[in-house]
């Protein structure tokens, strides 16, 4: 399952091809990607890549979530996917990172964009949720671009290496998706 979203972005499914390209990432970039991803923090060896991307398979194959490595101009630059799904509720939230390499393009954007198609078209859910840090302008902006509504401020929600951070919590409906 592949997402075309331009001539040079693709989102894919989860290969361990990429493993060692994503690896590469967040060890090269450890410091910038875990001022907002605390999982960075303990990230450690190749093996640990591959283990991830192994689930993240698992998880694919079974429909519990969708996480895809996101392909600029071939290249595993990062990832945009789902976290697990509540088919009940069909809801889910969102999580997303990308290299240095790419920022600033409007490419994460995009891939949200993408995103959203593939949970309200393909797997027909009627809420997506975006969890970030209040102090992250740029991940909240891609939320604010894309039509989420903040829902609330949620004090103290992450725990970060510098300690808890504040959270805007925002969500978009499937009625509200707009294209
Ligand atoms: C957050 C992240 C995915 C953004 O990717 P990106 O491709 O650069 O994002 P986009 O270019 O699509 O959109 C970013 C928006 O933020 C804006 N922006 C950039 N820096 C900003 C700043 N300091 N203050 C306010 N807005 C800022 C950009 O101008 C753009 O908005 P615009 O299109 O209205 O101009 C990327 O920076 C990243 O991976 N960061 C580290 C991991 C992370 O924070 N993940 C999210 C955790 S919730």
């Amino acid at each position: 399952m592949n997402i075309y979203v331009s001539d040079t972005l693709q989102l894919v499914f989860p290969d361990i091809k990429y493993a060692e390209e994503l690896h590469e990432i967040i060890t090269n970039e450890n410091e910038r990607l875990r001022e907002w991803l605390p999982w960075a923090y303990n990230y450690g060896s190749v093996e640990k890549a591959v283990f991830y991307t192994e689930l993240t398979i698992r998880n694919f194959i079974e429909k519990k979530s969708f996480g895809f490595t996101i392909l600029y101009l071939g290249k595993a630059v990062g990832l945009v996917g789902t976290h697990s799904i509540d088919y009940a509720n069909k809801r889910t939230t969102i999580g997303y990172w990308l290299s240095i390499d790419v920022e600033g393009k409007g490419v994460m954007t995009e891939c949200v964009k993408a995103l959203l198609d593939f949970c309200f078209d393909e797997l027909k859910l009627n809420r997506v949720e975006i969890v970030c840090a209040t102090e992250n302008l740029r991940s909240n902006r891609i939320a604010q671009k894309l039509n989420f509504q903040k829902e609330g401020l949620f004090k103290q929600y992450e725990l970060h290496e510098r300690g808890f951070e504040d959270v805007n919590y925002y969500a978009v409906l499937k009625e509200n998706w707009k294209k």
